[in-house]
């Protein structure tokens, strides 16, 4: 600004000296300074058309106030353009590795809509990006499963296993997830080979188990009315033995053929809201009337007044099994505790127990099949190891989860804990 000043009055003075060897001082100084002003006009007119169209204009270049301007904007010009080109390899390189991935990635926008697609999202889903921009994906993809996925609340973490839209045989496992705020992110895997295995799987455990009932039950009949007809002295003592063991084998059979039809989804959820109080009540007062009830003492807490939306039936069958497992596993004089309460992320049934606990190294297989801690322990019990694993399905339906803590010594806590969207007021 300075330099702005002295330049003006270097020009007015000597316009004025001039004028004065003329006699026309004011005349002299007033067009010097007309000129001026004319001259810094056109430069502050180029300053504005450059930076208008910076590529096709040419800066202005004078000294003083327009320079110092023109740089500091190149300045700044350069440093965004540097920015711009990194955040572009960054983008890039995004999209070079979303593209080479196996799953399908689909960003969701308002209204569900797709805001941008991965190349696998063509293939396995039949989504093209740029293409199907701005369509809802809810009109994309019309399986029945697909739409009851879109429509889970997110905090549930929806996931379903969806025939694809391009090709029937092809079955994927779709997801929903969060991202930044409320941003939703569809994620899609091939899973037709696991599907395929796992349906082998069921398929064969369920068909032997039918084909075993009928066998089992004639063997069972026979045995019964041996017993019954005073046998020989030599098989008094194993005919009870062995219809014990058939009777074993026929529990364990209803266990598997309830598992497979937990599995496969056969029979439909009745959910409706219960009184979680009576429910636990009722179970507790089945208990004490187990064979290994010995001088256990059950609590029973009600913390919360709510109600709990679930299929009665299947969610009382999980519950007996924690409540069943922590008579069988424990000392006879063992206290039980039994809990209802909801907190700010779920509803929760607890069953606690002062009994011999668990190694943690157990925990994360307890509820496969046939998986017993120890063999000898849950064998004198009666148990066969399907428990837990039906309880891992009943709450699965149930979007549900089974969380178990314990400590050797000390005593083992199950919780069903169920998501508040199954939660409501009395
Ligand atoms: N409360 C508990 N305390 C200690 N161990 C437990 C407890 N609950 C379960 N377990 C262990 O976990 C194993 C698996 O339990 P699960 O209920 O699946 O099978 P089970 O009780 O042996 O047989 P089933 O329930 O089919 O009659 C049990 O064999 C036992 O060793
Ligand atoms: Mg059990």
């Amino acid at each position: 600004m300075q330099w702005d000043n002295w330049r003006l009055l270097a020009i007015v003075s000597i316009a004025g000296f001039v004028g004065l060897l003329f006699g026309q001082m004011m005349t002299f100084m007033f067009i010097a300074s007309f000129l001026y002003a004319f001259w810094l006009q056109k430069s502050w007119n180029k300053l504005l058309m450059w930076l208008q169209k910076p590529k096709v204009n040419k800066s202005p270049s004078a000294e003083g106030a327009i320079d110092e301007v023109c740089r500091q904007i190149d300045a700044i010009y350069k440093q965004n353009w540097a920015r711009k080109k990194r955040l572009g390899g960054y983008i890039k390189r995004f999209q070079a590795a979303t593209s080479a991935l196996p799953d399908a990635v689909v960003v969701l926008g308002e209204a569900g809509k797709v805001d941008w697609a991965n190349k696998s999202a063509k293939s396995l889903l039949g989504i093209k990006w740029p293409r199907d921009s701005y369509i809802r994906v809810g009109n994309l993809i019309r399986d029945p499963e697909f739409q009851k996925l879109l429509n889970t609340p997110l905090t549930d973490k929806p996931v379903a296993i969806v025939t694809s839209p391009l090709d029937e045989k092809l079955q994927l496992e779709m997801k929903i997830v969060n991202y930044m705020g409320n941003g939703r992110l569809l994620i899609a895997r091939d899973m037709t080979q696991t599907v395929k295995l796992q349906r082998m799987r069921r398929d064969f455990v369920t068909n032997v188990s039918h084909e075993l009932r009928t066998p089992l039950t004639v063997l069972h009949g026979y045995l019964q009315t041996l017993t019954e007809d005073s046998p020989a002295e030599q098989w008094q003592s194993a005919l009870p033995v062995m219809r014990q063991q058939t009777e074993r084998m026929n529990v364990m059979i209803k266990d598997l053929l309830a598992l497979s039809q937990l599995e496969t989804g056969q029979k439909p959820l009745n959910a409706q809201p219960i009184s979680v109080a009576e429910l636990l009540n009722s179970i507790s007062n089945d208990a004490r009337q187990h064979h290994n009830f010995k001088q256990h003492t059950i609590t029973v807490e009600i913390l919360s007044e709510k109600l709990l939306i679930v299929d009665s039936d299947e969610v009382r069958s999980a519950v007996s099994n924690l409540i069943f497992n922590a008579i069988k596993y424990t000392k006879p004089d063992s206290h039980i505790a039994v809990r209802w309460l909801v907190d700010e992320h779920n509803g929760r049934i607890e069953v606690n127990d002062d009994g011999f606990g668990i190694d943690s190294h157990h925990l994360d297989r307890l509820t496969e099949r046939f998986y017993r801690v120890d063999n000898s322990r849950s064998q004198d019990a009666g148990g066969t190891g399907l428990g837990l694993a039906i309880v891992k399905h009943v709450l699965q339906r149930h979007r549900a989860e089974l969380k178990i803590t314990s400590t050797v010594g000390v005593g083992s806590q199950f919780c069903c804990c169920f998501p508040l969207s199954k939660v409501i007021d009395k």
